[in-house]
């Protein structure tokens, strides 16, 4: 396998550089908008030149995509802030069928039971914000899936033979329930304020379903999406702005290559 591709810069500059028609699947975390902690990217400005932006940087996914990619495009708002993940969604309309949507859920209550970790807010206005959204974008909409590669096994086993399956694992459907590991200090989460857990690229890599596909993330942050690539037995490239992502990122993955 070849060793990840990792660039330090502006995402649209490298986006730009990349061959055309070359990607597989593309997973990605933008900034919120939300004003989040980043160690130099400013995460806050007017709605609509973040929108604007967005799209310039869809733009340019748009065309590094083979024309079967996947786009996994993950963000959400804040419980004050709801609209922005949406706003952009619907501008991002002219370039991309919305084939998917999935809900990543971090925590959930079933029955008096709850799973997960959740971050209480205060206050009577909102609910705990336990979930995020996964657009799932591709070029036609028709892209072929593995539904059955992130499968789950049926709980009532006689569904198997009565509905002609060969397997006992049916589709997940499209909410996902990944939990954050428990973690004991900020840096084990390597000092970055929003990285997802790398079951959620491994789970869209193996959603695509492509052997050995190349997989970019062009908001790489402490390079999850790379860590799952390698783990998928993927070719990687990631861009970040930021070298101290950047470094973090590079020590993850030699100590997979370690260990
Ligand atoms: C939400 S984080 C991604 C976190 C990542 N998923 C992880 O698990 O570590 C967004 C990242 O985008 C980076 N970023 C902001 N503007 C950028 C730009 N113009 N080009 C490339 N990266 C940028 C930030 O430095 C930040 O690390």
């Amino acid at each position: 396998m070849t060793a990840p591709e990792i660039h330090c810069g502006d995402c649209r500059a490298v986006l730009a550089a990349l061959t055309p028609a070359s990607v597989d699947v593309v997973v990605t975390s933008p900034p919120y908008n939300l004003d989040l902690r980043y160690a130099s990217y400013q995460d806050r400005r007017e709605d609509a030149e973040y929108l604007d932006w967005m799209v310039r940087v869809a733009e340019a996914v748009r065309r590094v995509m083979k024309p079967d990619a996947s786009f996994f495009l993950n963000i959400s708002g804040s419980s004050a802030r709801p609209w922005l993940p949406f706003e952009l969604i619907v501008r991002l309309r002219p370039l991309f069928v919305l084939q998917n949507h999935i809900t990543w859920i971090k925590s959930i209550a079933t029955g008096s039971d709850s799973v997960g970790h959740y971050k209480p807010v205060g206050g009577t206005r909102f609910l705990n914000h336990a979930h995020e959204h996964i657009f799932h974008l591709t070029l036609d909409g028709n892209v072929k899936l593995d539904r059955l590669a992130i499968g789950v096994p049926f709980k009532d086993k006689s569904n198997i033979a009565r509905r002609g399956h060969v397997r006992d694992l049916r589709c997940r459907g499209n909410t996902w329930f990944i939990p954050y590991a428990t973690v004991q200090s900020r840096a084990e989460k390597f000092h970055h304020p929003g990285t997802f857990p790398v079951d959620l690229p491994r789970w869209c890599i193996r959603l695509h379903g492509r052997p050995a596909p190349v997989v970019l993330d062009p908001f790489m942050g402490t390079g999850t999406t790379l860590v799952a690539a390698r783990l998928e037995h993927a070719h990687g490239i990631g861009i970040d702005i930021d070298p101290a992502y950047v470094a973090i990122a590079r020590e993850r993955l030699s100590r997979l290559e370690d260990g």
